[in-house]
C-alpha cells in the first residue's frame, strides 16, 4: 500500500478524514508520517491521539524560505513517501520544491478553482453572489492553486449562509472529497503528466464531481 506524508498547519480535521478513509480501507495506502509547520496544531493532537508519527517544522525558525523547505524536504525524505498530502497547509512553496516533489504532491483548496485562489475564499465567494461554491482537490503546480484538478465538490450556497456557515457545509464536502481522490491516486488510476492529468481509470462522474 501506498505511504501517505501529510501536512498541516491548523486543525486538522481532513488529516482525520483521511486517516478514518486508511482506516476503513477506502484509501489503499497509510500515513506514515504528519509534519505541521505550526508547533500549537490542532492536528498534532489529532494525530498523535491516531498513533500517526509526527514532527514539526517551524518556518519561522528558518532565515528564508529555501531554508524552510530543506528542512521540511529531509522530513519528508526519511519516511520515502508516494504521496505529500497538504491538508489545510498554510505555506506557498517555491517553484524549486515544487518541481523536486513533481506529480506527488496534492493539495485541497476550499473553492471551486479556478474561481477564488489564495484566502478567505469563503468570504470572497458571498461577496461575489455565486450560488456554487466548494472544494477543489488538486496536483501542485508552481502556480499558487493552479495545478491540474483531480476533484472537486459542489455545495449550494443558501440565501442565509454566512462565513461560518458556508465554511462548515464545505469542509463536510472536503472530508467526502479527499479520501475520494487519494484513493484514485494510491490506486494509480491518474498521474500528472506535463501540465495535465492522465487517467488510466476515469472514476464515474458522480465520484469526480460530489454533489
Ligand atoms: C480546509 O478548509 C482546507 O481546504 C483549507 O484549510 C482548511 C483546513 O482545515 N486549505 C487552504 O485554505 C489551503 N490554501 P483542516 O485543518 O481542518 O483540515
Amino acid at each position: 500500500t501506498d505511504r501517505l506524508v501529510v501536512l498541516i498547519s491548523g486543525r486538522g480535521s481532513n488529516l482525520q478524514a483521511i486517516q478514518d478513509a486508511c482506516a476503513r480501507g477506502q484509501i489503499p495506502g497509510r500515513i506514515v508520517g504528519v509534519i505541521s509547520n505550526r508547533p500549537e496544531a490542532a492536528g498534532l493532537e489529532i494525530a498523535r491521539r491516531a498513533g500517526l508519527t509526527t514532527q514539526v517544522v517551524d518556518h519561522r525558525l528558518f532565515s528564508s524560505r529555501e531554508d524552510f523547505e530543506i528542512a521540511l524536504s529531509e522530513a519528508i525524505a526519511k519516511w520515502s513517501s508516494d504521496w505529500i498530502v497538504l491538508a489545510g497547509f498554510m505555506r506557498a512553496f517555491t517553484p524549486g520544491f515544487v518541481d523536486r516533489h513533481r506529480g506527488r504532491l496534492v493539495n485541497i483548496h476550499p473553492s471551486l478553482l479556478p474561481a477564488f485562489t489564495g484566502l478567505h475564499t469563503h468570504r470572497r465567494a458571498l461577496q461575489a453572489g455565486v450560488c456554487w461554491h466548494g472544494a477543489t482537490v488538486h496536483f501542485v503546480t508552481a502556480e499558487l492553486d493552479g495545478g491540474p484538478i483531480i476533484a472537486q465538490a459542489a455545495v449550494p450556497v443558501a440565501p442565509e449562509d454566512d462565513e461560518a456557515t458556508l465554511a462548515g457545509k464545505v469542509l463536510a464536502a472536503e472530508h467526502r472529497l479527499y479520501p475520494q481522490a487519494l484513493a484514485w491516486l494510491c490506486r494509480g488510476q491518474l498521474v500528472l503528466d506535463g501540465e495535465s492529468l492522465r487517467w488510466r481509470e476515469f472514476p464515474p462522474m458522480r465520484e469526480r464531481c460530489l454533489l
